[in-house]
């Protein structure tokens, strides 16, 4: 791909099921990322966040629009050999706790779940150990990974998804569960990560401003399906977007870089009223529209993935 080429670039792209269930709605997204930026996804529970990072990670088709990855369009191209090139953190995946830690991150190197010991070399060695420091746990690469924390874990996650150099990072949720210092430690190193490689492009998945590292770039809000705007961090992470997007008076402060959230003073929850009709307190959104789509009988391909790659046990190639 050329070095102006968009990293991501997705194109009226919608995700719809068998059943006709709407997961990305008309009009769909269009969306570029390119090298360098660092992507927050943001969203209530059921927006679309991770079946729009499906799409990035080359794990799900679109139903209908384009979608490119690293300059190869989905549909069109091996999945299987592009999945090698995309670097995913998911929490939900796991090694196996007998594993070290060095171990399990040199399993990036192979894209397996088990270690293929005579395919790692001493450069191999060398990454996975300079991947742990640069994400501040060279300290632990003789530790068993059953014995780490959450946090710790997590940031070996991330050790593990950069072992083949992706040009592309995708993250669901990293911060989810995490303490406050183990979060620190990741976003920490997040930001480390950016700064340490310049052409690096991140996409991460979160529910809390809170949870974004400091290089965070751009935003992309979404809420039922469809986005609400998308655009440089410090335009997008603001008060009226925000509260658009949650439906909800928010305001946000930036502070050292770091965004944080919450609702405006004053607020009360939405409650229903006598006649069934919901009080919600006063606000203006901007709140987008997506059409509403009824033809649930168009599809020819539903998009439904091949497992979310990964470190779950049992796997032996992703
Ligand atoms: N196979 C399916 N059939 C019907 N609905 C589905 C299917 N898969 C996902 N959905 C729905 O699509 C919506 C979007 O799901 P998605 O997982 O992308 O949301 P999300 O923004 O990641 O949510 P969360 O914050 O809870 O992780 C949800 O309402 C989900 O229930
Ligand atoms: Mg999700």
């Amino acid at each position: 791909m050329g070095v102006d080429e968009p990293v991501l670039d997705l194109r009226e792209a919608r995700v719809w099921t068998a059943q006709g269930a709407q997961l990305l709605r008309a009009p769909g997204v269009s969306w570029a990322a390119r090298r360098g930026e660092h992507w927050a996804v943001i969203g209530p529970n059921g927006a679309g966040k991770s079946t729009l990072l499906s799409l990035a990670a080359a794990t799900r088709h679109p139903s209908a629009g384009a979608v490119s990855v690293l300059g190869r369009r989905l549909g069109r191209t091996n999945l299987w050999a592009l999945r090698e090139e995309i670097g995913t953190v998911d929490a939900a995946s796991t090694v196996p706790a007998w594993l070290s830690v060095e171990g399990a991150v040199l399993t990036g190197a192979t894209g397996t779940v088990q270690p293929l010991w005579d395919r790692y070399g001493v450069a191999e060695r060398a990454r996975a150990r300079e991947l742990l420091a640069l994400l501040g746990c060279a300290h632990l690469a003789g530790r068993e990974v059953g014995t780490c924390s959450q946090g710790e874990r997590q940031r070996v996650r991330i050790a593990r998804a950069l072992m083949p150099a992706p040009a592309l990072l995708l993250l669901d949720e990293p911060a989810t569960g995490l303490d406050l210092p183990a979060r620190e430690a990741l976003l920490g190193a997040l930001a480390e990560l950016a700064a340490a490689r310049p052409d690096l492009a991140t996409v991460t998945v979160a529910h809390h401003l809170e949870d974004l590292s400091s290089a965070t770039t751009h935003a992309l809000l979404l809420r039922d399906g469809a986005v609400v705007a998308m655009g440089p961090a410090t335009e997008t992470l603001a008060d009226g977007p925000i509260s658009a997007c949650f439906e909800l008076p928010v305001r946000v402060t930036r502070q050292d870089g770091r965004w944080s959230a919450r609702a405006a003073a004053g607020w009360r929850a939405v409650r229903p009223a006598p006649d069934g009709a919901a009080l919600a307190p006063a606000m203006a959104t901007t709140r987008a529209t997506g059409s509403p789509v009824t033809d649930g009988t168009s599809p020819v391909t539903d998009g439904t993935s091949p497992a979310s790659d990964g470190m779950r046990e049992g796997d032996t190639k992703r």
